[in-house]
C-alpha cells in the first residue's frame, strides 16, 4: 500500500487488437470490428438509474456501434457506491462466475480484494498494442498497477471534495463562498437560523457521511499527511484526526434530520429544490442536476471545493478489469479498447459527471464544471478517496463505515478514534 500511495505523491484477436490500437494512438475512432463474437460481453457495474447510467448508455452505444456482432449484457446493480453490487461480485467471484469485466476503483479495493487474491488477468500487452502508457496520468497508472503488471482501464477521474451549492438560496441569504470551515461554521449558522437546512445528507448507505469525514481529514491534516494516515505512518489518535472528528459532529448538526432514510440522489434533490444550501458529494452529483434535474451549472448550482481543500483533489477513478477464467477473452479487450479509447471517455465523462482518465481527450465536449476540474487535476495535491476504495483495502473501509454509522448517531469521538486505530491493521 505504502508504494501505491507513495505513488500518488509523484504524481482480440492480436490482430484486431492491434488494428484499433493505431487508430486509438492517433485519438481516432477504433475502427470496427466484428470477427470474434465469441458470447455476450457482460459488463458488471452499480451504475443505474438517476445520475449513474447515462455515461455508461453511451459507452455501450458507441461499443454497439463500432462492434455490432458483439453483444452486450449491462449487468448492473443498483446501489450507489457498490453497496449492493460488491457483495454480488464477491458472490460470483468465489464461485469462479466472474463477469466478463467489471467496475472496481482503482487503488486498494482493485489491489487487494482481486489482485492479491490472484482473481485478474495482466493488461500489460493490451496497454502496449493501444500506446496507452503515456495516455494515462502516470499516478492512475500506479493505481491500477501491482509489481509491474497493470490490472485495469481506468474510464474516469470524479472528485470527492466538492461542494455544490444553490445559487438561488446563496444569494438570497447574502452567503459568501465559505474557503475555510470556520467560514463554513458561520454560514450554516446563518442559514440555520433562516430556517434553511445548511447542509444536504443522505446516509442510508453510510458512505456519503464517510465521504465527509475523509474531506475533514483532508482539511485538517493536509493531503501530505492525509496519505500518511494510510500509509500507516500517522495514527489516527493523532490530534488532528481527533479534531476532524469533532468537526464532523459539529457538522451533523448542521443537516437534515431524515438524512438516515435518503440516498445521495435524495439528498442532491433537497439542495436543487432549495430546502438545503449545500451538499458535499462526487461530481457524479453534477450528472444528475444537469442530466435528470435539468439544472443548468453556473445558474441554478454553483460548486466549490468542500472548505479547507482549496487546491486539494480527492481522487475516484472507476476501472475495468479482466478476471481470470472469462470465456470471451477477446470480446471482453474489444470492450477494454473502446473504454480507454478517447472516443469512449468522451462518450462517457460528459454525461457522468467526471473527467476523462485520458490526458488527451477533447475539453470542448466539457461543460463549464469539466473544464475546470480538468484543468484542477493538472495542479491539485492529489489525495486517494477513502470511502471509495483508493486509500485502503475493502476490509478497512468496511470497518471505517460501520465507525462512521455508530459515530453519526452516538456523536463519541473517543470510540469512534478507537474503532478506527483498531482497524487500522487491516488497510
Ligand atoms: C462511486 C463511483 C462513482 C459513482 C458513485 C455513486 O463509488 O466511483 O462512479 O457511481 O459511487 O454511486
Amino acid at each position: 500500500m505504502v508504494k501505491k500511495i507513495l505513488g500518488f505523491l509523484v504524481l482480440a484477436l492480436v490482430l484486431v487488437i492491434s488494428a484499433c490500437s493505431s487508430d486509438s494512438d492517433s485519438g481516432k475512432k477504433p475502427e470496427k470490428g466484428g470477427e470474434n463474437a465469441d458470447g455476450a460481453v457482460e459488463i458488471f457495474s452499480w451504475w443505474t438509474g438517476a445520475g449513474e447510467e447515462d455515461g455508461l448508455l453511451a459507452l455501450i452505444d458507441l461499443f454497439n456501434e463500432l462492434h455490432p456482432d458483439i453483444e452486450v449484457k449491462n449487468a448492473a446493480v443498483a446501489g450507489g457506491a457498490g453497496t449492493n453490487a460488491k457483495a454480488v461480485l464477491a458472490t460470483r467471484m468465489q464461485g469462479n462466475d466472474p463477469p466478463s469485466t467489471f467496475q472496481v476503483h482503482g487503488g486498494e479495493e482493485l489491489n487487494k480484494s482481486w489482485v492479491a487474491a490472484d482473481k485478474m488477468a495482466p493488461l500489460n500487452d493490451l496497454y502496449k498494442e493501444n500506446d496507452w502508457m503515456d495516455k494515462f496520468p502516470e499516478a492512475l497508472i500506479d493505481l491500477v498497477s501491482n509489481e509491474g503488471n497493470i490490472y485495469s482501464v481506468p474510464v474516469n477521474i470524479h472528485r470527492g471534495n466538492v461542494m455544490f451549492y444553490n445559487m438561488e438560496v446563496f444569494e438570497k441569504h447574502g452567503i459568501e463562498v465559505p474557503t475555510t470551515l470556520d467560514e463554513f461554521f458561520t454560514v450554516a449558522e446563518k442559514l440555520k437560523d433562516a430556517g434553511v437546512t445548511p447542509l444536504a445528507l443522505g446516509d442510508k448507505e453510510t458512505w456519503e457521511a464517510t465521504q465527509i469525514f475523509e474531506n475533514l481529514l483532508a482539511a485538517e491534516l493536509g493531503t501530505a499527511d492525509y496519505i500518511k494516515l494510510f500509509s500507516g505512518e500517522i495514527e489516527f489518535t493523532d490530534s488532528r484526526v481527533v479534531s476532524a472528528a469533532e468537526k464532523f459532529g459539529k457538522i451533523l448538526d448542521y443537516v437534515n434530520d431524515d438524512h438516515a432514510s435518503r440516498n445521495w440522489q435524495d439528498s442532491a434533490q433537497l439542495v436543487a429544490e432549495g430546502e438545503a444550501a449545500m451538499l458535499n458529494m462526487g461530481d457524479w452529483a453534477k450528472g444528475y442536476f444537469v442530466n435528470d434535474l435539468k439544472l443548468v451549472t453556473n445558474e441554478d448550482f454553483g460548486y466549490f471545493a468542500f472548505p479547507g481543500t482549496d487546491g486539494d483533489f480527492a481522487v475516484i477513478t472507476d476501472t475495468f478489469g479482466l478476471p481470470k477464467g472469462v470465456e470471451n477473452v477477446e470480446a471482453t479487450k474489444q470492450f477494454l479498447t473502446v473504454l480507454g479509447s478517447v472516443e469512449g471517455q468522451d462518450a462517457f465523462n460528459p454525461l457522468k459527471g467526471s473527467i476523462p482518465a485520458r490526458i488527451d481527450a477533447d475539453p470542448s465536449k466539457y461543460d463549464d464544471y469539466g473544464k475546470d476540474t480538468i484543468e484542477d487535476f493538472k495542479t491539485a495535491n492529489l489525495f486517494p478517496s477513502l470511502a471509495h476504495g483508493s486509500a485502503a483495502s475493502e476490509g478497512f473501509v468496511t470497518k471505517a463505515n460501520q465507525a462512521v454509522n455508530i459515530f453519526v448517531t452516538q456523536r463519541d469521538v473517543d470510540n469512534f478514534i478507537d474503532a478506527l486505530q483498531n482497524a487500522a491493521p487491516d488497510m
